[in-house]
C-alpha cells in the first residue's frame, strides 16, 4: 500500500528545535494578560498549567515504542518532538511560575494533572497511554491552529505572552503527525485510537475549567457576570475557539484520518516570519 499525501507531508517535515527567549515576569506584566479579561487570562493559565506533567506522558508515551519503530526517520522526529515538548514544558514553567507570583496556587492544579496522568499510568496498558497522548495532541494541534489562524483570538494579548504561545503553537502543529505514524507503525487498531478522544478531551478541559473557577474565586472574579459571558462566547460561541474544533473532533473518527489532512503548514511559516527574533539558536534558518 502507498503512502497518501498526507502520510508523505508528515514524513517530510523538518521538525525544528528552536532554543526560545522569553521575557516573563518583569512588572509590567498585567495580572489579566489576555485582553484585561480575569476569564480569558486564567483559561489560559489554568491549560498552561497541564503541560508539565501532560508533555512529559506524551514524550513516555512515544519513547516507549523507540524500538518498535523501523522507519530512521521517524525515529528521528521522535527524538526531536522529545526536545520540542521538554522546552515547551520549561518555558511554560515562566509563565506558570508569573502566575504563582500572582498569588495562584499553580503547583495544585499542576497535580491534579499529575494525580490524573499517574492513574493512567498505573492502571492503563501502553497502546491505550499512546492513543491517549495522540487525542490531546490532536487536541494542542487544533487549538495552535485556531490562536494562530484567528486574530481575534488573540486580541489585546500581552506581547511576551503572546509570543510563548504562538510558539508554542507553531511547534504543536510541526509535530502533529509523530506519535500518529507511531501508532500506525506499530500496528496500531482503530478502536483503540478513537475511544480515547472524547475522554482525554473531556478530561483536560474538565479540570482546566475547575482550575481555572479557583483562580477566579481567588480573585473575586468568579460571579463577574459579564467577563463570564464574554470568555464563553470567546470559547464556546459562534465560531467560538473550541466551537471551531468540533469539525476536526469528528474528523478524526473517520477511518483513514491523518492529522495532516489539514495542512496548516502556512501557519508556521508565517510565524517564522515574525517572530525570529525570539529564536536564539538557528539563526541561519531565522
Ligand atoms: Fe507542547
Ligand atoms: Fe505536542
Amino acid at each position: 500500500m502507498g503512502m497518501s499525501e498526507s502520510e508523505i507531508i508528515s514524513k517530510n517535515i523538518d521538525i525544528t528545535v528552536r532554543k526560545m527567549k522569553f521575557v516573563m515576569g518583569t512588572n509590567k506584566t498585567k495580572r489579566y494578560w489576555h485582553n484585561d479579561s480575569p476569564f480569558v487570562s486564567t483559561f489560559w493559565s489554568a491549560l498552561s498549567t497541564a503541560f508539565p506533567e501532560g508533555e512529559r506522558f506524551f514524550m513516555d508515551s512515544g519513547r516507549f515504542y523507540k524500538d518498535d519503530i523501523n522507519d530512521p526517520i521517524l525515529k528521528e522526529q521522535l527524538a526531536d518532538f522529545v526536545r520540542q515538548e521538554a522546552h515547551h514544558t520549561m518555558q511554560h514553567k515562566k509563565l506558570n511560575s508569573l502566575m504563582d507570583d500572582f498569588g495562584y496556587d499553580m503547583e495544585k492544579y499542576d497535580g491534579w494533572f499529575g494525580g490524573l496522568l499517574g492513574k493512567v499510568r498505573n492502571k492503563v496498558s501502553q497502546r491505550m497511554q499512546l492513543s491517549a497522548s495522540m487525542a490531546l495532541e490532536h487536541f494542542t494541534a487544533n487549538f495552535a491552529h485556531q490562536y494562530l489562524a484567528n486574530e481575534k483570538f488573540t486580541e489585546g494579548v500581552d506581547a511576551e505572552i503572546k509570543a510563548l504561545w504562538s510558539w508554542h503553537a507553531i511547534e504543536e502543529i510541526e509535530h502533529k503527525g509523530v506519535l500518529f505514524d507511531i501508532y500506525n507503525e506499530t500496528k496500531g487498531g482503530y478502536i483503540e485510537r478513537v475511544v480515547t478522544l472524547p475522554i482525554a478531551w473531556a478530561l483536560v478541559l474538565g479540570i482546566t475549567f475547575v482550575a481555572q473557577a479557583d483562580m477566579l474565586a481567588k480573585d473575586g472574579k468568579l460571579l463577574n457576570v459579564s467577563d463570564n459571558l464574554k470568555g464563553l462566547w470567546y470559547l464556546a460561541g459562534y465560531d467560538g475557539m473550541l466551537t471551531n474544533m468540533i469539525p476536526s473532533f469528528i474528523r478524526y473518527f473517520k477511518p483513514d484520518f491523518h492529522p495532516w489532512d489539514e495542512n496548516d503548514m502556512e501557519l508556521i511559516e508565517a510565524w517564522q516570519a515574525e517572530y525570529s527574533d525570539h529564536i536564539i539558536n538557528l539563526k541561519a534558518v531565522a
